[in-house]
């Protein structure tokens, strides 16, 4: 009875023994777009010097895809790009779960929360505006990262099939190929190169003709248009349920609940108790109904899907996609990145105060933490664990700020933890009411970090 319940894990333990065929987790072979889509993703050869980078050499499917470099996540976080000596500014988020986000968009959160939400990037300037069908939309909107791809740019044969790709993450995909601290090449190396590739065949197959990389016409190359339509297969694979698997124990014990409901059959009572916290549900292992306050933002549903204030939705996201300051510390370890510079949403939209920055999903923020491997979260990634950052989100405002007195200038958060201090938040104003003097004891802390780490995906999928 209970294994009917899971199917996924039949189909799973299938992959091993039909190593030629490309599955997925829930839905069987990966159709040829998507599977175009993760042979890119993986391939190295895409990048120059070549053989040195693709997209899973910082978005590792093994470690919750995020950089795989325990001793980076440690120190100076941010990835190496192709190029020699060439370093990032930021902390690479997963990619997984990024295509639930909708295209970049105002609206009226309430009065702490800056009115935009949506689109990929810290910042959200991966608009994602081309696929807002038949809305205008200006070729690169302002403040966009890139050119956004349209509906128009697909060959019409496909338009009705592939449409829905189109969005926050088709648009992203044409950014980090030509970025110099990323892969470092041109659009029209990237063509060629999978025009050779072991893989060309996917793109015939998905797009009805061979990839065509001539510089004519020269006022819109089709090397162009191939490469767009290379990060629209970037985006099939990152919407395919090989990437968004919701596989995790949460996913399944939700699944094989008789009722559906929390507290979950398949939990331990830490596990139910730091769910009803980090909702605020009054309940028998919560009487008080002690509220963490976690589901204000880390909760969401993919559109068109009702709202779910329990956390019972199948396909819950834990993020809202909105903009926050939750009152992240300065990062001084980020070489050449000083103080004040990273300013999140600020930097795509000019009418709001800076140090907001997109609620990050918690999927997967334990997957791969085996071995003593090191990761960092949030945008500079500051916090080194993630019970850490749930003491912070309980203490920042109760704990003494760590002061220079003290013989710290922007203390790391080895420092913070041994000084029991805080250092301030890296800009002003960050969120009060909701974070920041929570209340909970060492053990409702333990259980919120032991609810989290439910959300980590059982499917990982491997190198084609
Ligand atoms: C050198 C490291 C590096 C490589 C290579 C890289 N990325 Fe990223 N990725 C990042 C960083 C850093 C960010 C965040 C940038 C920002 O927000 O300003 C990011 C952000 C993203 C996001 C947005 C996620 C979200 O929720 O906002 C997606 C999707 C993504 N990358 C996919 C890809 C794809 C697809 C490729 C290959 C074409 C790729 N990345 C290659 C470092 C990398
Ligand atoms: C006011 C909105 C808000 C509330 C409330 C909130 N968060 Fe967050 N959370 C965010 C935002 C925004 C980020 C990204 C911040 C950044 O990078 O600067 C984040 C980041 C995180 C991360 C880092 C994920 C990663 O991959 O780096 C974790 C873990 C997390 N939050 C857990 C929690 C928990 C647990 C609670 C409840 C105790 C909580 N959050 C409450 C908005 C919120």
């Amino acid at each position: 009875m209970a294994r009917n319940l899971h199917p996924k894990s039949l189909i799973l333990a299938s992959v091993a023994a039909t190593p030629l065929m490309i599955w997925s987790a829930g839905a069987g072979a990966l159709d040829s777009i998507e599977a175009l889509g993760k042979n890119i993703f993986f391939d190295e050869k895409l990048s120059i010097p070549a053989n040195k980078q693709g997209c899973a050499s910082c978005h590792d499917p093994t470690r919750g895809w995020i950089l795989p470099d325990s001793r980076i996540n440690a120190t100076t976080v941010v990835a190496p790009g192709a190029k020699p000596h060439a370093l990032g500014s930021i902390k690479p988020p997963p990619n997984a779960y990024a295509s639930f986000s909708p295209p970049f968009r105002p609206g009226n959160f309430g009065p702490f929360v800056p009115p935009w939400e949506g689109g990929n990037f810290w910042d959200g300037r991966a608009e994602g505006c081309g696929a807002r069908l038949g809305a205008s939309c200006p070729t690169t909107p302002e403040g966009a990262v890139s050119e956004t791809i349209r509906l128009s740019d697909l060959p019409s044969g496909v338009q009705a099939a592939y449409g829905k790709y189109l969005g926050p993450t088709a648009d992203q995909a044409l950014n980090p190929f030509p970025n110099d601290v990323e892969q470092n090449i041109r659009e029209k190396n990237v063509c060629q190169q999978v025009k050779t590739a072991k893989y060309k065949d996917l793109y015939r197959q998905a797009y009805g003709g061979n990839i065509d990389c001539s510089p004519n016409p020269k006022n819109n190359p089709a090397y162009r248009t191939s490469f767009k339509l290379l990060a629209v297969a970037l985006a099939a694979w990152q919407a395919s349920s090989d990437v968004n698997s919701f596989s995790s124990k949460r996913d399944k014990a939700l699944a094989a609940d008789p009722e559906r409901k929390f507290p979950l059959v398949g939990f331990s009572v830490q596990e139910n108790l730091g769910h009803d916290l980090f909702y605020g549900i009054t309940s028998t292992l919560n009487p008080t109904g002690k509220r963490a306050n976690c589901n204000v933002c880390h909760n969401g549903v993919p559109q068109g899907q009702p709202a779910d204030p329990t956390g019972e939705a199948a396909k819950q996201l834990y993020t809202d996609n909105r903009f926050h300051n939750i009152g992240v510390p300065f990062n001084r370890e980020i070489p050449g990145v000083a103080k004040g510079i990273k300013v999140g949403l600020r930097a795509h939209v000019e009418s709001v105060p800076p140090g907001s920055f997109r609620t990050s999903t918690l999927r997967n923020v334990t997957k791969g933490l085996n071995g003593g491997f090191v990761k960092a979260y949030t945008h500079n990634g500051w916090f080194k664990s993630l019970a850490s950052l749930v003491h912070f989100y309980n203490t920042r405002d109760v704990l003494p700020r760590c002061k220079e007195d003290l013989g710290i200038t922007d203390a790391t958060e080895k420092e913070a933890l041994q000084k029991n201090c805080w250092p301030a938040p890296e800009f002003d104003n960050p969120a009060v009411g909701v974070v920041g003097d929570l209340g909970l004891t060492d053990a409702q802390e333990a259980a919120i970090v032991a609810y989290i780490k439910t959300l980590a995906d059982e499917h990982t999928p491997s190198k084609p």
